[in-house]
């Protein structure tokens, strides 16, 4: 593997600005990137069980041989190490290996492990330096870019956290070799969902790409994940803490995605499946609305489609999607609003929805 043709993306957020550097066979650029011409001391590197070998391995060394003292702290691979009872786990082991306010913190794995490790390292000793290798495709275009950290509270994802920007981001095409189909089609989904509401042309780009995209190619895979970073930065760099609603673009499809996962107990989709569903169900939403026509949700269907991703709504009651939207906290206000497209690579916020209409985008039916 070769590192050439390496992109990097700013994201500017005054004092806490940092890069995200994106490229292939670059895992062992990590261990200079953190030391930044200075000494390192002590690093703690967070993972799973399914990244420790060989991902982790290799940052490990790469941190090792540019002088730190490392220590890799392993937890078990899945959204329930989301928790408190696993972040309380993670202090006390650093405490025991004496991580202190110097200490840095490297995540290396997936959003589960980078919204963890991130939140530790946002309380151990009131904050320590952060730094994430994403190793799954949703984890480099999404969960890395932000700030978001934290951990699920029961029956309710993402409670507890807080924004804590990482110093760095080191992105490697390579490492999503071993990535599972699924997994790495999961986060496909976010990927046509930054066209879609921000970028007709990159829309178009991914449709021309879609063989490249399927095998992986490392190059194709490298802009796809530069564009994707930009384009989730230029809308963090407006509204960081998700105060004046700018953020709120990045929840297309994310109000029937998040009502099907819970309906299904968030165990028959990955998350980027019902985000594919849920985007579907948001165009058809808009079309319903007269505000897109029925080429451009085609146009949706027929790339997820060809990217390997689900576009049906499963035999869901749609009653309890419905109840399941109403506890959706970002629908708190009781009003179901929308994420919705007026042409591709733009979408509004769309407030005052008809019940009867939410539930026709999703059942097909009229009315
Ligand atoms: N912070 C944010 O802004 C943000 C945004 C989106 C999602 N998220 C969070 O991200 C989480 C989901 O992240 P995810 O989809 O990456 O799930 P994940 O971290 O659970 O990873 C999925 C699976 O892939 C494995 N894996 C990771 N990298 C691998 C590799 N290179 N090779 C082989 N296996 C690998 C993991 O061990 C896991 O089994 C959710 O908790 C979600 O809330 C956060
Ligand atoms: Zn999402």
């Amino acid at each position: 593997m070769s590192s050439s043709g390496s992109e990097t993306v700013r994201v500017n957020l005054a004092e806490r600005s940092y890069d995200i550097q994106i490229g292939t066979g670059t895992l062992q650029q990590l261990g200079p990137l953190v030391a930044g011409g200075g000494k390192l001391r002590h690093v703690v590197i967070i993972t799973d069980e399914h990244v420790e070998q060989p991902h982790a391995l290799a940052v490990a060394e790469s941190l090792s041989e540019a002088g730190a003292q490392v220590d890799a702290l392993v937890v078990p691979a899945g959204e329930k190490s989301k928790s408190i009872d696993v972040a309380a786990d993670l202090w006390e082991r650093m405490l025991v290996i004496e991580t202190d306010r110097r200490s840095v913190v490297v995540a290396v794995g997936g959003g589960v492990v980078g919204d963890l490790a991130g939140y530790v390292a946002a309380s151990y000793a009131r904050g320590l330096a952060f730094y994430q290798v994403p190793t799954t495709l949703l984890a480099q275009v999404d969960s890395s870019v932000g700030g978001k950290v934290g951990v699920n509270l029961p029956g309710a994802k993402n409670m507890v956290g807080a924004f804590w920007q990482p110093r760095g981001v080191l992105i490697d095409t390579g490492v999503l070799k071993t990535l599972p189909v699924r997994e790495y089609r999961s986060g496909l989904a976010e990927v046509v969902k930054y066209g879609v509401i921000l970028d007709a042309e990159f829309f178009a780009y991914l449709e021309q790409h879609v063989d490249e995209i399927n095998r992986r190619d490392d190059s194709v895979l490298r802009h796809l994940i530069a564009r994707s970073c930009r384009l989730k930065a230029d809308v963090v760099e407006i509204d960081e803490r998700e105060e004046t609603g700018h953020r709120a673009v990045l929840n297309y499809g994310h109000t029937f995605c998040h009502a099907l996962e819970a309906v299904t107990e968030y165990s028959e989709f990955l998350h980027g499946e019902a985000v594919a569903i849920g985007m579907l169900c948001a165009s058809r939403l808009a079309e319903r609305l007269g505000r897109i026509d029925s080429a451009t949700t085609e146009r949706q269907c027929k790339l997820l489609t060809a990217l390997g991703l689900p576009v049906e709504m499963p035999e869901v009651d749609p009653a309890a999607l419905l109840a399941a939207m109403r506890h959706d906290k970002k629908i708190a206000s009781g009003k179901l609003r929308f994420v919705l497209p007026s042409r591709l690579g733009h979408v509004e916020l769309v407030g005052e929805v008809k019940e009867e209409d939410v539930r026709g985008a999703m059942t097909g039916e009229n009315g």
